[in-house]
């Protein structure tokens, strides 16, 4: 019997996946070919979905992009024993893309069924887990704090100190919240957790609860991740059955379960506190802090609310140690960050690598550089709200305080790709645009200013006293950055802000150079 994996990533789904397992289905049986077809994730090489694999005596054997169409030939061409073909890339983990990775939270994605408790466990599954139950919230709290962790949702707050402020607080009850809803342009590293390795998130959840003394964990989860829903709940149902979820954990004193719950689609929703309001059911609002969320959350209770990555990078800290997860990184930036390198790019996809990375060979060795071939003129790193980086910022190594440094943000890690076609003026304008859309209105500064500020910019767009309404703009985004009651106002300014220091000239349309 021949394994052959096809992912059942969205990624490779979208591009035929379905279609050739079938088709791999059909012609198997048509020839006489013992095969099993094994839907795993996605190795997270974008460039190369759908990306088939074939166990052979030698390791697994890559095949990718291929379509539908190839499969015929590559039956024709014995791929079901390594044989060779244009679309044959050899073993994926030396392919040079995955090579170059440090894959501690992503170790098993790609590789896994995502949906086969067995297939987890055989993998290092649930070590952390155990490991948690047996040293106790004390020294969870410490191997977390130890491995300098920090929240991979954006803000990047130590997660060692938010679980402690949880542990130390005394409630009857107190929650787990993961945050899903990854709102970021570009990014898809929680999508990939969700759908690729759903029982990591479970065990990282799980970690935490004990940590904290949870008993009831909830996933807020975008609405456009439909297929990552399902395998979370599928996954959910086996962890259950299998006594990692519900009471008493494994006989432990241990109880806790996990609930999955879809987001209506608002970005606001993604600020943990109009998250925690709207997971109680009311309009996505962001409160004002404080109490904040570890002291007063989800339904005025201590709250842990952390992103998928932070959850996700628990297993791996607990099982190896907060010391080794520590050993990756620079500054005060440890361990590793899942890059979504995305765009105008190349080689897009997921790359897990130990902070430190300068931004340049981030997008032009690892990326490639551009789909187009023309050259890169612009990075927007960390979201809608991050900063567009130039050039002459591309040693810049990834990291929160370098990037800080240069007014830029890490943020959730994703990076989106633009070549020298792109306008920044219409770039600066779509930040307002983005936050004038998204805004949950409960604050004048963000609320009138996004309004005032995409008008603005449309004015400078059409050469209307330009030098002028430059001043405004500017007067504005300090406005909104000192003024706003949450990082969706306070932050919108750092994209319109990058993208005038940085590219002068487009705000500067010849002709109102020329009239002025
Ligand atoms: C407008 C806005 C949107 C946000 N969207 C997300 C999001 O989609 N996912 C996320 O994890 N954090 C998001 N955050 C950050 C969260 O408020 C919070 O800091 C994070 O969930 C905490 O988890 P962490 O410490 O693990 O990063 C957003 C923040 C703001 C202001
Ligand atoms: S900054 Fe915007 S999103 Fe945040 S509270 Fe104010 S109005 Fe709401």
């Amino acid at each position: 019997m021949t394994k052959v994996y096809v992912p059942r990533d969205v990624v490779a789904l979208a591009l035929g996946a379905d279609r050739i397992a079938k088709k791999i289905a059909q012609l198997a049986a048509a020839r006489g070919a013992d095969v099993t077809i094994v839907r795993n994730g996605s190795r997270g090489m974008f460039f190369l979905e759908p990306l088939i694999e074939v166990e052979t005596g030698s390791g697994r054997i890559g095949y990718g992009p291929v379509s539908p169409a190839d499969v015929t030939s590559l039956f024709d061409a014995g791929f079901l024993t390594g044989g060779a073909h244009p679309l044959r890339i050899g073993k994926p983990e030396e392919h040079p893309f995955l090579a170059k990775q440090n894959r501690l939270t992503f170790s098993r994605i790609g590789i896994t069924d995502p949906v086969s408790i067995a297939d987890y466990e055989a993998h290092d599954g649930w070590k952390g887990l155990k490991k948690a139950i047996e040293i106790g919230p004390a020294a969870i709290i410490q191997e977390v704090t130890q491995s300098g962790l920090r929240g991979r949702g954006g803000a990047g707050f130590p997660t060692g100190i938010k679980w402690k402020t949880v542990s130390d607080c005394v409630d009857d009850r107190k929650y787990v919240v993961c945050n899903c809803d990854e709102g970021d342009s570009g990014t898809f590293a929680d999508r990939m957790v969700l759908e690729d390795d759903p029982f990591m998130l479970i065990e990282g959840m799980a970690i935490c609860a004990v940590a904290i003394g949870a008993t009831k964990g909830y996933v807020y989860c975008r609405s456009e991740y439909p297929h990552g829903a399902r395998a979370f709940n599928e996954a959910l149902t086996h962890a259950r059955a299998a006594g990692w979820l519900g009471k008493n954990i494994k006989g432990s004193n241990h109880s806790f379960d996990i609930e999955l719950r879809m987001g209506a689609g608002a970005y606001v929703c993604g600020e943990e506190t109009s998250l925690l309001e709207s997971l109680e059911g009311k309009r996505g609002l962001v409160r004002a802090k404080p109490p904040l969320p570890a002291h007063k959350g989800l339904f005025q209770k201590p709250t842990v609310v952390n992103n998928v990555l932070s959850f996700a990078a628990a297993p791996y800290i607990l099982a190896e140690g907060g010391a080794a997860y520590a050993a990756f990184g620079m500054g005060r930036s440890r361990g590793t960050m899942p890059l979504q390198i995305a765009g105008n790019v190349k080689f897009g996809g997921l790359f897990e690598t130990a902070f430190g990375l300068t931004l340049g060979e981030i997008v032009e060795e690892i990326g490639g550089g551009t789909r187009s071939g023309r050259p890169v003129r612009a990075v927007q790193c960390g979201g809608p709200l991050g900063a567009y980086f130039p050039r002459e910022l591309f040693d810049t190594p990834f990291d929160y305080e370098a990037f800080a440094a240069k007014d830029g943000l890490i943020g959730h890690g994703g990076l989106v790709i633009f070549d020298d076609t792109v306008d920044m003026a219409d770039m600066a304008r779509f930040a307002m645009e983005f936050c004038k859309i998204e805004s949950c209105g409960k604050c004048t500064p963000c609320r009138i200013g996004s309004t005032r500020g995409q008008e603005t910019i449309e004015k400078i767009m059409r050469g209307e006293n330009v030098s002028a309404n430059l001043i405004v703009i500017e007067d504005l985004c300090q406005t909104m950055k000192f003024g706003s009651l949450c990082a969706l106002g306070g932050f919108a300014p750092y994209p319109v802000l990058s993208a005038l220091r940085h590219f002068p000239e487009d705000f500067r349309p010849q002709t109102a150079a020329a009239a002025e």
